[in-house]
This record gives structure tokens, C-alpha cells and sequence, in this order.
């Protein structure tokens, strides 16, 4: 029978024809006039979309590279480093801070909980020499959101000076980043998720303050020195060869990004969790994520006893071409994901949401069809209502 395919990972997304038109083009000069305007226009809205008037830099790079270069230009070899991880990304961080010689400590969260506000607040009383504090926005391996805004505030109030940085790379183009307003110094964000684009392209936005820990960091770096990075950028070029024909993929997504319009488009992201959430929860299914901090770019669900996560997926990928993502590291096995971020429709939700009910029922659970669905309808109905 026929398959359509629907790629509901957390990344890589689908990508929209209309970027994949734009990025099937013929290769230009990254030393011309046309690629410095090209870069200009990608940096302005690439600055609009994450509310800051500061610098955004772009590797060439999946968004590893970019929180890589975060801890490898702003934190310096010893720097008390506060790592408050939700699951295996916030982890990452943390491992990234060590191997650049930060002294790192860890706030971890159970995963499924979101961060501890509470703790966060004593850490830093205590820890009065906190230079940097890392969060993730969105954890997807455990689909927790993150109040980025209350965490930078609390870090202003408590350690004024330090650095916030954030992992930004499966929120970005889906949930609200206000990077001026919160006060956030370092936003680190990728390609190939709500920005809807392949793999290959990293962001990192860089505060004021951000820059002077900068002049003060000794480690070593050149690919991934920021400061030449920026030098490069005010020319309208890039201190090596960039993914050209990525660029003139954001170039398109970005476009498309201002055309729906950046609430409208975080609207979207709302509808599509609480649809995903509210259809899982009608058939029986356990979501991972503490309610209050539930994502609204993907939904970690635990199926019931004796029901296989891995069997969900693969009756989902082989008889009705929905690829969902399995969990992670101490998740494995234990957990499947659907993305929904990005290049997402409420449609491709009752999509997904129906042929999981139809396999729920092959593997032994009653009364599931339609169940789900019809909770996503309501939503969906109850949306276009607002
Ligand atoms: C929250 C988060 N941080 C970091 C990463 C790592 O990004 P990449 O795989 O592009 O290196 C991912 C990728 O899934 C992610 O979801």
C-alpha cells in the first residue's frame, strides 16, 4: 500500500518544499557582493527572530558545534560553571564545560521534572562565584521545557555578573526566545529542527557581557573563535568556507518564519503539543514530562506495561511510514518521542495520532480508535475557534 512519509522526529524536521527549491541552486562566490548580501539579510533576521540587537554568529556546524564554541569562547579554564540539566543534552553541557577546564557544577533534575527554580536560587547563593550557568530550553530527550526567563532572572538577582547561557537548539523558530529581554548572554541554536533545514548550520548569539568574558578567555581555538567569527561577519564574510547552499536554505525558512508570523507560528507550536498531549493522555498513555513543563516541540510518551515501545515504532515506520524517535541513553527502549516542531501541521498530528491508535489496537489495547484523535479534533477545532 502506499506510504506517505512523515518524518515526526524532534530533528532532523521536514524540511518545506520551498526551502528545498531555494537550496537547489547553483553554488556563488562566498568572497562576492551577492553572499555578503545574502549574509546580511540572514544575520537581521536571524536577529529579529531571537529578539536581541546583539551579535549572531553562524558555523558551519550542527548545534554540538555551537555549544561547543559557547563553553570554548566564554568560559574560561577554571570558571565555577553551573550546569542545571534536565536530561541528556543538559548532560552535554556539562561535559562540554569540563573538557574546557571549567569547574562544574550539576543541578539535575529527575528526568521528566523540569529545572529546580528553588534549587537553582540556593546554588548560587552559595556559589557566589558562579561565572556561567547553563540551561537548555527544550530538552528534548525528555521533552522538558525550560522557563528560561525565570532562570536568567534569578541568576541576575542572585550573581548578577554571571553568563546565561542557553541551549536553544530544538526551541528556537517554535517556542518564544526573547534574548534582550531575558537578559540571556549566550544562545546556542541548529539548523535542522524548527528552523526547518537540513543539519549543518549552528548559531550562537552573543551578549555584551558575553563578549568581555571573551577578551578574558585564553583557551585555545581558531575554528571555533568567535571573535573572528565576528570580525569576518562585519565584512559580510566568514572567516572560512560557509555551507552556501544551506544559507540559501535559512535564507527561505527565515522568510517563511515572517510570513506566518512569529506569534502566530508559537500559536502553532501551542496547538500542536497540547493536541499530541491531550490525544495520548485519552488513550491510556503516560507522557514523561511533568505537565508543567511539557514541551510544545515534542512529546515523550511512556507506554502502558507490557506494550513495547520499540514494537510502537516500528509497526508506525514500516506499515504507515510515521518515523517517531526512541529515547535516550537510561531512556532507551523505554520511551517514544513525536516531534512536532517545525514544518508541522495540526493535521499531521491527527495523522500520527490515528495510525498509533491502529497500532495501540494490533498489539493489544482496547477501545483505543478514535479516542485520540477525536481529543486532538477538539483541540484543533477549539484553536481555529480562538
Ligand atoms: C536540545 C538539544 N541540544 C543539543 C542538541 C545537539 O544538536 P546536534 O545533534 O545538532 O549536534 C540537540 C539535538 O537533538 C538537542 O535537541
Amino acid at each position: 500500500m502506499l506510504k506517505k512519509p512523515y518524518l515526526m522526529l524532534a530533528g532532523p524536521t521536514m524540511v518545506p518544499e520551498r526551502v528545498n527549491a531555494a537550496m537547489n541552486r547553483q553554488m556563488i562566490n562566498h568572497r562576492g557582493a551577492a553572499f555578503s548580501e545574502m549574509l546580511e539579510d540572514i544575520l537581521a533576521n536571524l536577529r529579529w527572530l531571537l529578539a536581541t540587537e546583539q551579535d549572531v554568529l553562524i558555523y558551519p556546524c550542527s548545534g554540538s558545534g555551537a555549544m561547543e564554541a559557547a563553553v570554548a569562547n566564554f568560559a574560561a579554564p577554571g570558571d565555577k560553571v553551573l550546569s542545571l540539566s534536565t536530561g541528556v543534552f543538559g548532560d552535554r553541557w556539562a561535559v562540554m564545560a569540563e573538557k574546557a577546564q571549567a569547574r562544574v557544577l550539576k543541578l539535575d533534575s529527575r528526568w521528566g521534572d523540569g529545572v529546580d527554580l528553588a534549587g537553582l536560587t540556593a546554588v548560587l547563593a552559595g556559589n557566589r562565584d558562579i561565572k556561567m550557568v547553563l540551561t537548555t530550553h527544550n530538552e528534548t530527550s525528555t521533552a522538558v521545557f525550560t522557563p528560561v526567563d525565570q532562570v536568567a532572572k534569578i541568576v541576575r538577582a542572585e550573581v548578577p555578573d554571571a553568563l546565561v547561557a542557553v541551549d536553544a537548539v530544538s526551541s528556537l523558530a517554535a517556542l518564544p526566545v526573547k534574548m534582550d529581554e531575558w537578559q540571556v548572554d549566550i544562545i546556542a541554536a541548529g539548523s535542522q529542527k524548527a528552523l526547518m533545514l537540513p543539519p549543518g548550520l549552528g548559531f550562537l548569539a552573543v551578549s555584551g557581557r558575553a563578549w568581555q568574558a571573551y577578551e578574558h578567555n585564553p583557551s585555545p581555538k581558531w575554528y571555533w573563535d568567535a571573535g573572528q567569527v565576528k570580525k569576518s561577519q562585519a565584512k559580510g564574510q566568514t572567516p572560512y568556507t560557509p555551507a552556501v547552499g544551506l544559507l540559501f536554505g535559512l535564507q527561505e525558512s527565515l522568510r517563511m518564519i515572517r510570513e506566518e508570523g512569529l506569534e502566530n507560528r508559537y500559536c502553532r507550536h501551542r496547538l500542536l503539543g497540547r493536541m499530541t498531549r491531550a490525544a495520548c493522555r485519552e488513550l491510556g498513555l503516560s507522557l514523561l514530562a511533568a505537565a508543567e513543563y511539557a514541551s510544545d516541540c515534542v512529546t515523550a510518551v511512556v507506554p502502558p506495561d507490557g506494550v513495547s515501545a520499540r514494537q510502537i515504532q516500528k509497526l508506525l515506520r514500516e506499515d504507515y511510514g510515521i518515523t517517531t524517535a526512541g529515547g535516550q541513553k537510561s531512556l532507551e527502549g523505554k520511551i517514544f518521542r513525536i516531534g512536532h516542531l517545525g514544518n508541522v501541521a495540526p493535521t499531521d498530528i491527527l495523522v500520527t495520532v490515528s495510525c498509533l491508535e491502529m497500532v495501540l489496537k494490533r498489539l493489544g489495547m482496547e477501545g483505543v480508535l478514535g479516542r485520540g484523535t477525536a481529543a486532538g479534533q477538539k483541540i484543533m477545532l477549539e484553536g481555529f475557534e480562538q
